[in-house]
């Protein structure tokens, strides 16, 4: 077995003194062995280097329209064994449409993320269905487009139930699972270009504050999971078309807007925001923790 494969086994370096930082001896140079108490992401030595989800079970919450949908079929593409949307609506047509091109590798299972009990039971119904979890895209969320001035408590807690509570029971529970099946596993948060800066578009500074809390959650979570293999990353899309940006781009100052600002004079498909998503939750981005990757074509939140 190669030096590199035994650094999945968790053995320490008897050659190496460590500082306290992961993989790091007390004259700054780095170990490929890890820390005795850190599981290494690295690959086996056969890995075969394709960017590819085949043989992995990844969920997706909120994935029956929308962006989630988008980065449903992406993963399909990409070979993903079985994809999940963890909605709390019942999918429509356009979910029908994927799950029978994919034959029936799009799977449903109806879930309240701002309910930890309902997540849990979810991601249960999930393991026993297919043995497995290897990712999991915290990505259901919601946006109110309104002055910050007239917001009331229960707007407020709307939002932050949905998009930074909902966000922390799912990651928080992929990742206790995750340590219960011993699978280094992936979990990818949908930020947003809000969580940098303003949408300049619509009113929405409670939107931003829980996405900035996302971001940051992403890259704490990082740090703490990083022992246990876990990688944990956020991707912050720009104005991508679904029913939360209905109105963007008819807008009567839009053209003149996109003159102004440039970048990419529209709105994303859901789909190619796909790539990134496949990327994070590959092998291929073992050593890819801790980032946020924005995929805004450069307008979104100007
Ligand atoms: N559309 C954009 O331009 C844009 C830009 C940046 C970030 N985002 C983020 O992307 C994510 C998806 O947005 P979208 O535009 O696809 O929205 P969407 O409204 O089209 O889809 C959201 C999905 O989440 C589901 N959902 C809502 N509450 C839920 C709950 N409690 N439990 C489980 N599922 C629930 C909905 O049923 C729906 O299927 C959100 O987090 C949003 O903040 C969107």
């Amino acid at each position: 077995m190669s030096p590199i494969a035994t650094a999945d086994l968790n053995s320490p370096s008897p050659a190496i003194h460590t500082n306290g930082l992961d993989g790091i001896d007390v004259n700054g140079r780095s170990s490929s062995a890890g820390s005795s108490t850190t599981k290494s992401t690295q690959p086996a030595a056969n890995h075969h280097w394709r960017i590819t989800l085949e043989n992995k079970v990844i969920v997706i919450t909120g994935a029956n329209r929308g962006i989630g949908l988008g980065i449903a079929e992406v993963c399909l593409a990409n070979s993903a064994s079985i994809v999940y949307s963890f909605d709390l609506f019942e999918p429509g047509e356009e979910f029908a449409a994927i799950k029978t091109a994919y034959r029936g590798r799009l799977r449903y299972i109806h879930c309240d993320v701002t309910n930890e009990t309902s997540v849990t039971n979810a991601i249960d119904t999930a393991v026993e269905q297919t043995g497995r979890l290897d990712g999991l895209v915290a990505n259901a969320g919601m946006t109110k487009h309104q002055p910050a001035l007239n917001f009331d408590r229960p707007q407020l807690e709307k939002l932050f139930n949905l998009n930074v509570y909902g966000a922390y029971f799912c990651a928080t529970a992929a990742a206790k699972k995750f340590i219960e099946l011993d699978i280094k596993g992936s979990i990818v948060f949908t930020a947003s270009m809000t969580s940098y800066r303003p949408n300049r578009a619509a009113p929405s500074a409670p939107y931003g504050g829980t996405k900035a809390a996302v971001r940051n959650m992403a890259h704490t979570l990082a740090m703490e999971w990083a022992q246990h293999g876990i990688r944990v990353n956020s991707i912050s899309p720009g104005f991508v078309k679904t029913a939360m940006t209905y109105f963007v781009d008819q807008a009567p100052d839009w053209d003149l807007k996109m003159q102004y600002y440039g970048g990419m004079p529209r709105l994303a498909d859901p789909k190619e925001l796909g790539g990134a998503y496949v990327y994070l939750l590959s092998d291929g981005a073992s050593y890819t923790t801790g980032i946020d990757i924005p995929v805004a074509g450069i307008v979104g939140a100007w």
